[in-house]
């Protein structure tokens, strides 16, 4: 993986059919997906439960282009070597899920990922200064994790803007996660975040069936 600050459009499996992640994973790939962001909820983190490290295994054969996990669970230290095992790419763990982030994305590097770090809306982006030179990725939260669908936090545009000074020309992806659509994602990239998580905006109106909706929505959130 080789790093580049061009617009990424990662969609969330979350919006996609449960029951056929697989052709679901190759169709939206097919339609253009630049990534594939998948997310890890634990019923406790945040109040929604998805699935685990045989699931994350059972779709890296899947997936063609980068496999982006998104940890909502805590605590994480004991599942970074599963999700090593299951092939991630890039895992990101929040920084609201324990007192040692630190440790945290050493150990996530240390199992030979790219190491991503979540910050809730309710967090500032300067808590990740010190943390910065252990990141591949910071993903703004723009909206409260748990739940696709919902509705995009606008006071996060300047807090994305923040974190892109700080971060400078330091090779670090600015991800932005959330109520994303072809509405929301000019500003975010405007502010600086170059792979933008899009779940309903993404699949909707298509289906494994008849995918080519799904190119459509990804090119309207790439700006046409
Ligand atoms: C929210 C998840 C998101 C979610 C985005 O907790 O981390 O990745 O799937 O969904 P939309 O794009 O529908 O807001
Ligand atoms: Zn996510």
């Amino acid at each position: 993986m080789s790093f580049d600050r061009s617009l990424k459009i990662a969609p969330s499996i979350l919006a996609a059919d449960f029951a056929d992640f697989g052709r679901e994973v190759r169709a939206v790939e097919a339609e253009g997906a630049d990534w594939i962001h998948i997310d890890v909820m634990d019923g406790h983190f945040v109040p929604n439960l998805t699935f685990g490290p045989p699931m994350v295994k059972a779709l890296r054969r899947h997936v063609r282009t980068v496999m982006d996990v998104h940890l909502m669970i805590a605590p994480v230290d004991p599942y970074i070597d599963a999700y090593a095992d299951a092939g991630a790419d890039i895992l990101t763990a929040h920084f609201e899920a324990g007192p040692h982030t630190h440790r945290t994305l050493q150990a996530i590097r240390g199992a030979g990922m790219r190491a991503g770090l979540a910050l809730n809306p309710g967090t500032s982006v300067e808590v990740a200064a010190p943390l910065l030179d252990l990141c591949d990725l910071v993903c703004v939260m723009t909206v409260n994790p748990g739940f696709g669908g919902q509705r995009f936090i606008h006071s996060q545009v300047s807090q994305i803007a923040r974190l892109r000074e700080m971060i400078g020309d330091r090779p670090i992806h600015i991800e932005v996660d959330g109520g994303v659509d072809a509405t929301t994602a000019p500003l975010v990239a405007a502010a600086g975040a170059d792979v933008l998580v899009a779940g309903s905006a993404v699949f909707r109106g298509g289906s494994v069936d008849d995918p080519s909706p799904y190119g459509t929505n990804i090119r309207a959130i790439r700006g046409g």
